[in-house]
């Protein structure tokens, strides 16, 4: 019976993908439109109703953020919407932010199953897993990133070492127009493969390379429709071929790697020595504790946590970060400017430097806001049933944060839509801001901000001392959006010319 059902969806999705997809969607839609009925005694935030709900999924699907501007008009800072039996909840603005985030958090603590990842992660790892496994593995991985250098001088020697690895890359392209894609995500993965493998991979490591091309086609696969159907209708997708499956092949590759990093050492494990944080967490596995979350699967998925956070959300920032330089030369002139004086070019900067250079911490605090790289936030579930805003929020509901909306809010921002440091300065100051959340916040907020914040400072002020980066000869660069499972910027040539007389 499975098999024949299977045949048939499999002969109608290559026959015609467009009609099964469309069948795919009336029957979601009959379906949603009885559990609605269910729901319309209670009190549940607005919403779309009936046929604009089709909307709604094309515009998941394409990326295209214009339809729910409409609803989100018309709903304001709270509104939900249904897909299959789960409902989406979208809150925006700070207040009802942090009501979610701060106030509720012990509410919204855990993740939602979301097919797409937990087919390749199941309850496994730091981002996607709950309850009492998650607190051991995140206590566990901050207390080991503590150790291996986060706020000690180690960590900041490491990341000043790599940036001379980056120097000398970027130096060999000579002026040149160049795609610093590659090199950023390479230097910045470094940091973090330090502190979980031991060690740095060389830019010419052409095993390593495999890797980060595979993390960054992953990353793109998430954003296509079919891995976003996957998540709605998992039982149906995972018989049919798509980019869903290649992802699945590629999450394979990523795996076997870490697999092969964690055999190696085990073989040469030393009892009086902990290398890195595969070692630490080999030692936790042989503690003796029946309720431990510690064994070696969740070794495997921690570890690619740690890779995949660890690299491109960083790196991605950094690339908007060189883009934006690149488009406001005079800003870009203004940090070197700081880091001339402060720091000068006999040596290179450091985190201390950082209280004295106000307007470079600015700028980088600027790219973060600009670059939006996580424009829902990583999603929330409610743990039991809750009330949002007078909003009935039934247990179950799916939350994301609007995080476009805080970094684009015209009453939290002078100029929201223009890349403007001045954002975070006042009388020449430093100033902090509320509405800055790139990181998220509350008890599930990034567990690598520390670490991402110093490796911004670091690496930018190191490449903007040695380079000024401008847009190759008769180009007009533009910060257009590459749409992946992170707002990256799409591919951009720059040069890098040597400021070093
Ligand atoms: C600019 C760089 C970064 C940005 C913008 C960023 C942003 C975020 C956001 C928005 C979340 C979701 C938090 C929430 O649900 O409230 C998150 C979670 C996480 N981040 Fe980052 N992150 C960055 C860098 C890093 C780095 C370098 C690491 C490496 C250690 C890292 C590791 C993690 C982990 C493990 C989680 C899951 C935490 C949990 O669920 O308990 N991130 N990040
Ligand atoms: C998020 O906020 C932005 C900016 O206000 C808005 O254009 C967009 O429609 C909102 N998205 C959702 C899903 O609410």
């Amino acid at each position: 019976m499975q098999l024949t059902l299977r045949t048939m969806l499999l002969f109608l999705w290559e026959k015609a993908p467009l009609q099964t997809l469309l069948l795919l969607s009336v029957f979601l839609l009959i379906l949603a439109q009885y559990l609605q009925r269910r729901r319309q005694h209670l009190n549940y935030p607005p919403g779309p109703s009936g046929l604009s709900r089709v909307g709604y999924f094309k515009m998941d699907f394409k990326n295209n953020h214009t339809v729910l501007q409409k609803f989100f008009r018309e709903y304001g800072n709270i509104f939900c919407t249904y897909a299959g039996n789960r409902t989406f909840v979208m809150v925006s603005g700070l207040p009802l932010i942090k009501e979610v985030l701060v106030n509720q958090d012990q509410v919204f603590i855990d993740r939602p199953e979301l097919p797409i990842i937990s087919h390749v992660f199941k309850t496994f790892g730091l981002v996607m897993s709950n309850g009492q496994d998650w607190k051991q593995q995140r206590r566990f991985a901050l207390m080991t990133l503590r150790n291996f250098g986060l706020g000690k001088k180690t960590l900041e020697d490491r990341i000043r070492e790599e940036t001379r690895y980056l120097t000398e890359a970027i130096e060999e392209e000579k002026g040149q127009p160049f795609d610093p894609h590659f090199q950023i995500n390479n230097a910045v993965s470094n940091i973090i493969c330090s502190i979980t493998f031991g060690h740095r991979f060389d830019y010419h490591d052409s095993q390593f390379r495999e890797m980060l091309k595979t993390l960054d086609d992953i990353m793109l696969l998430q954003a296509r429709w079919e891995c976003q159907l996957f998540n709605i209708v998992p039982g149906i997708m995972k018989f049919l071929p798509g980019p869903h499956q290649r992802s699945f092949r590629e999450w394979k590759k990523l795996e076997s790697f870490v697999k092969h990093v964690i055999k190696q050492h085990k073989e040469d494990l030393n009892p009086d020595e902990t290398r890195d944080f595969i070692d630490a967490y080999l030692k936790e596995m042989s503690k003796e504790n029946i309720h431990s979350s510690f064994h070696e699967e969740n070794l495997v998925f921690c570890t690619l946590d740690l890779f995949l956070a660890g690299t491109e959300t960083t790196s991605t920032t950094l690339r908007w970060a060189l883009l934006y330089m690149a488009l406001y030369p005079e800003i870009q002139g203004k940090i070197q400017a700081e880091i001339d004086r402060v720091v000068g070019q006999s040596r290179q900067p450091t985190m201390a430097d950082k209280e004295n250079m106000p307007y470079t911490n600015a700028a980088i605090h600027e790219v973060q806001r600009m670059g939006n790289i996580i424009p829902f936030n990583v999603p929330r579930v409610a743990t039991v049933d809750t009330t949002v805003a007078g909003y009935h929020v039934p247990k179950g509901s799916i939350l994301f944060t609007n995080l476009t909306a805080l970094n684009r809010d015209p009453n939290e921002w002078a100029t929201p839509e223009t890349f403007n440091p001045e954002h975070f300065l006042e009388n020449g100051q430093f100033k902090k801001r509320e509405a800055f959340l790139p990181f998220s916040i509350g008890k599930r907020v990034c567990l690598g901000e520390q670490l991402a914040r110093t490796e911004l400072f670091l690496f930018l002020t190191c490449l903007l001392q040695k380079f000024k980066f401008q847009a190759p000869p008769n180009t007009q660069l533009t910060p257009n959006i590459r749409y992946s499972a992170t707002l990256s910027p799409a591919s951009y040539q720059i040069c890098a010319l040597s400021r070093v007389m």
